[in-house]
C-alpha cells in the first residue's frame, strides 16, 4: 500500500532522477568514494538511510525487488533523499537532523587513542565496562537514580538498536503498542518487524498536548506498551509532569510498560527534561533508550545505550545479543570519555543551540510562518499554509526548487499522512551562517499566493 503523501515523493525523486542517478553510479562507479551522491549518503545515515522504491531497484536489478511482509508497507524514506536534492539544487538542507558542524575535540581524542591502544576487537557484549559505569554515573546526575551498570544498562548501536531492541527483546506478535503521532520513524517500523499492533495517539499543534481521555479510550486487554518520546521529534514537545504523570498512572493501573526515548535530553530549552522512570513506580516497568549522537554531534558514531531493571534488561539484552551482539568498541572508550565531561560542557551545548534557535525561529516568523512553540531537540515545525500550495509534500518541493531550503514534511511522521499535510520541519542544528543564509533566501523567494 503506497500512502498518498509519500506517493507523491517518489514521483518527485523518480521524476528528479536523483535516486536512479544515485544508484546506477553507485554500481558502476570504480572510485565509489569520490562519488558525490555516495559521499552525502555516507555523511548522513543518522536519521534514516534512503530506501529506493522498488521501480527504481527493478530496473537495475532486472529481477522484481522483494521484501518480507512485515515492511512490505514501508516505502522511500526522506531524509537522505531531501539531502541528496539539497545537493542538485543547491538548497540549504535544513531538513535532515545532523550537525554540519564536527563533535568535541576530547571525544575524537579519546576515540583516537582507544584505536592506538588497541582497543579493537569485539567489545563485552552489552558494553564495555567504563562506559557501562559512565552512563549509570551520567543517569545518576540526571535522574537521582542509582542503577547497577553492570545488570541495569545494555550499551546499544545507536538508539535505534535500543528501541529495535527493547521492542523485539518485550513485545509479543498481537500484542499492542500505543505511541505518539508524529512519531519518529523508526518506531512504526519496529514494531512491524515485532509483529505488533500500533495504536497512534495524536498530538495536535499549537500545543501538541497528550489528549488524555484519547489515550484512555486507546486501552485493551492486548495493550503492553507505551512508547513516549520527550523533548519530541519533530515537534520539540516536551512532556509535562502533569502528563507524564498521567502516562505513568495509566501504565500502573494496567500493567504496562514504558519505553521513553530520551535522545534530545540534553537539547532541554523552556523546561527541565523529565525521565520517565524517576517517577513514582516507574523504574521497574521503564525502558529508558538514549544515545550520544546528538549531545555530542557525533550522530555517525551510532552510540546508544537502553537503560532497564534486571527484569526487562533480560529481554533487552537477549534482542541485543542477536541484532548486534556488540557494539563498535574504540567507540564505546570514547563515548566513556564523553559522558564524563563536565557540566560546563552540557550548559555551553545548551548556550549554542538556544542562540541558533532564536535565528531560525525570528527568522521563520519575519519570513511569515507561523512558528509552532518548541520547548526542545533541534527542529521547530511551522505551519506552511500562508504560502497557499496544497499540502506539506508540495510546499517543500516548492522549497527546495523555487527557494534552494530544504525542510521535512510531516505527513512522513503520522500513521495517517493527512494529518501532517500543514506542518513541516525545519533543524537548527546548523552553523550560524548556514542559518542566517536560509532565512535570507526564505525572505527574498518565498512569495505569498
Ligand atoms: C527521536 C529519535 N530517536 C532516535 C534517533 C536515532 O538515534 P541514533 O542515531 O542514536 O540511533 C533519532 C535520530 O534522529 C531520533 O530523532
Amino acid at each position: 500500500m503506497c500512502r498518498p503523501a509519500r506517493c507523491r515523493l517518489q514521483t518527485f525523486f523518480r521524476y528528479s532522477g536523483i535516486l536512479q542517478r544515485g544508484f546506477s553510479n553507485w554500481r558502476s562507479s570504480s572510485s565509489i568514494s569520490n562519488n558525490p551522491l555516495v559521499m552525502a549518503i555516507s555523511t548522513v545515515s543518522a536519521e534514516k538511510e534512503a530506501v529506493l522504491n522498488s521501480d527504481e531497484l527493478t530496473q537495475t536489478t532486472q529481477r522484481p525487488v522483494q521484501v518480507a511482509k512485515r515492511l512490505e508497507k514501508f516505502k522511500t524514506t526522506i531524509f537522505t533523499q531531501m539531502s541528496q536534492l539539497a545537493i542538485k539544487h543547491g538548497a540549504i538542507n535544513l531538513g535532515q537532523g545532523f550537525p554540519n558542524f564536527d563533535g568535541p575535540e576530547f571525544v575524537k581524542a579519546a576515540a583516537i587513542q582507544a584505536i592506538n591502544d588497541g582497543k579493537n576487537q569485539y567489545a563485552r557484549g552489552y558494553g564495555v565496562p567504563d562506559l557501562n559505569s559512565a552512563i549509570a554515573e551520567r543517569f545518576e546526575k540526571d535522574t537521582g537514580l542509582s542503577i547497577n551498570p553492570e545488570k541495569e544498562v545494555t550499551v546499544t548501536s545507536g538508539c535505534t538498536e535500543a528501541i529495535a531492541a527493547a521492542i523485539l527483546g518485550l513485545i509479543n506478535p498481537g500484542d499492542e503498542v500505543i505511541l505518539f503521532a508524529p512519531f519518529y520513524d523508526s518506531y512504526e517500523a519496529t514494531l512491524s518487524m515485532a509483529g505488533a499492533k500500533i495504536k497512534a495517539i495524536t498530538l495536535k499543534p499549537p500545543d501538541f498536548a497528550v489528549p488524555i481521555k484519547e489515550l484512555k479510550a486507546a486501552l485493551t486487554k492486548q495493550t503492553r506498551a507505551i512508547l513516549i518520546n520527550t523533548p519530541h521529534n519533530p515537534t520539540g514537545k516536551m512532556f509535562s509532569r502533569e502528563e507524564l504523570n498521567v502516562i505513568a498512572s495509566i501504565c500502573i493501573e494496567n500493567d504496562l510498560l514504558a519505553f521513553t526515548d530520551e535522545v534530545y535530553d540534553k537539547l532541554a530549552f523552556e523546561m527541565d527534561h523529565i525521565s520517565m522512570a524517576s517517577l513514582p513506580g516507574m523504574y521497574d516497568r521503564t525502558v529508558t533508550m538514549n544515545s550520544l549522537g546528538k549531545t555530542f554531534s557525533l550522530t555517525g558514531w551510532k552510540i546508544g545505550w537502553a537503560i532497564a531493571p534486571p527484569h526487562l534488561t533480560w529481554g533487552v539484552r537477549q534482542a541485543h545479543s542477536f541484532l548486534t551482539f556488540a557494539t563498535c568498541t574504540p567507540m564505546q572508550w570514547a563515548a566513556a570519555a564523553a559522558l564524563k565531561a563536565p557540566e560546563s560542557y552540557y550548559e555551553e551545548l545548551k548556550r549554542d543551540y538556544m542562540a541558533k534557535k532564536e535565528i531560525l525561529v525570528e527568522g521563520l516568523k519575519a519570513v511569515g510562518f507561523k512558528v509552532f512553540p518548541s520547548s526542545g531537540t533541534y527542529f521547530v515545525v511551522v505551519d506552511h499554509t500562508p504560502f497557499g500550495r496544497k499540502d506539506d509534500v508540495d510546499f517543500c518541493e516548492y522549497l527546495i526548487k523555487q527557494v534552494g531550503v530544504v525542510a521535512i514534511p510531516t505527513s512522513v511522521f503520522y500513521l495517517n499522512p493527512e494529518e501532517g499535510k500543514n506542518l513541516v520541519r525545519f533543524t537548527f542544528c546548523k552553523d550560524e551562517d548556514t542559518l542566517k543564509s536560509a532565512v535570507e533566501r526564505m525572505k527574498q523567494k518565498l512569495r505569498r499566493p
